[in-house]
C-alpha cells in the first residue's frame, strides 16, 4: 500500500494532530458536522481500530464508535481479550460526520486519510484492526471487496514498519446482516493470534 510517510522527526504529537483536525476546512463536511472526531481508548496502545467516519452519536459526542456499531464493535473488542478503556486506540479515516452518513467520497477520503495515517506513525501500534471496506481499502491501498481481502494477515507500511492488519466487516455492516457475524468470529480468532498484549517484543 502507497502512504504518506514523514520523517519521523517531521511527526507532531497526538494533541498537535488532534488541534489540526479540529481546524481542518479541507472539504466541505466542517460545514454540516457539529464537532471532528479525534479518538478514544489509549494513544500508543498494542492494538488499533480504524473504522469509517462519525455517525450522528459520533458527531453528538466527539468520539468514535459510541452508537449501537460502537457498541458491538466493543463486544467484538471484548471476544479478543481488549478494552477501550486499556487497551485499544481508536479512529476513524474520516473526522467528521458525512451528511446523513452517507458514503465518504475520494475526495473527502484524500485530504483526511493522512491524518489516521499520522495517528498511526505516532500510536505505533503492533497490530491494526481494519473494520469496513473504507478503512481497508484506504489503509491497504486496495479496490478489492471485504469479502476477497478478509481470512488473511495484511501489513499497512508506515514509516517504513508494516504493521500486520486484520481486516473484517464493520459492525454497522453485521447489524444489518448478522447471517456474517460467524465470518467475523474466524477474523477475531486471527486477530487473536497476534500477539499485541502490553510490552510483549
Ligand atoms: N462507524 C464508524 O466507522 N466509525 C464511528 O466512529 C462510528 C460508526
Amino acid at each position: 500500500a502507497v502512504v504518506p510517510q514523514a520523517a519521523s522527526s517531521d511527526l507532531p504529537s497526538l494533541d498537535q494532530l488532534r488541534s489540526t483536525v479540529a481546524a481542518c476546512r479541507a472539504c466541505g463536511l466542517c460545514e454540516t458536522r457539529t464537532q471532528t472526531v479525534f479518538s478514544d481508548g489509549v494513544p500508543y496502545a498494542p492494538l488499533m481500530v480504524v473504522g469509517e467516519a462519525p455517525g450522528a452519536e459520533e458527531d453528538a459526542s466527539g468520539l468514535p464508535f459510541v452508537g449501537r456499531a460502537g457498541q458491538l464493535l466493543d463486544r467484538m473488542l471484548t471476544a479478543v481479550g481488549a478494552n477501550r478503556a486499556s487497551d485499544v486506540y481508536i479512529a476513524n479515516v474520516l473526522k467528521c460526520r458525512p451528511p446523513g452518513n452517507r458514503n465518504p467520497e475520494v475526495a473527502e477520503i484524500e485530504k483526511c486519510s493522512p491524518f489516521v495515517f499520522q495517528q498511526i506513525a505516532v500510536s505505533q501500534p503492533k497490530v491494526l484492526l481494519l473494520v469496513g471496506r473504507f478503512a481497508i481499502q484506504t489503509l491497504l491501498g486496495s479496490k478489492k471487496s471485504v469479502g476477497e481481502l478478509r481470512g488473511q494477515l495484511h501489513h499497512v507500511t508506515v514509516q517504513g514498519r508494516d504493521i500486520p492488519a486484520v481486516v473484517t466487516y464493520h459492525p454497522a455492516y453485521l447489524l444489518r446482516r448478522p447471517e456474517e457475524k460467524a465470518k467475523v468470529w474466524d477474523d477475531l480468532l486471527l486477530l487473536k493470534q497476534q500477539d499485541f498484549t502490553q510490552g510483549s517484543a
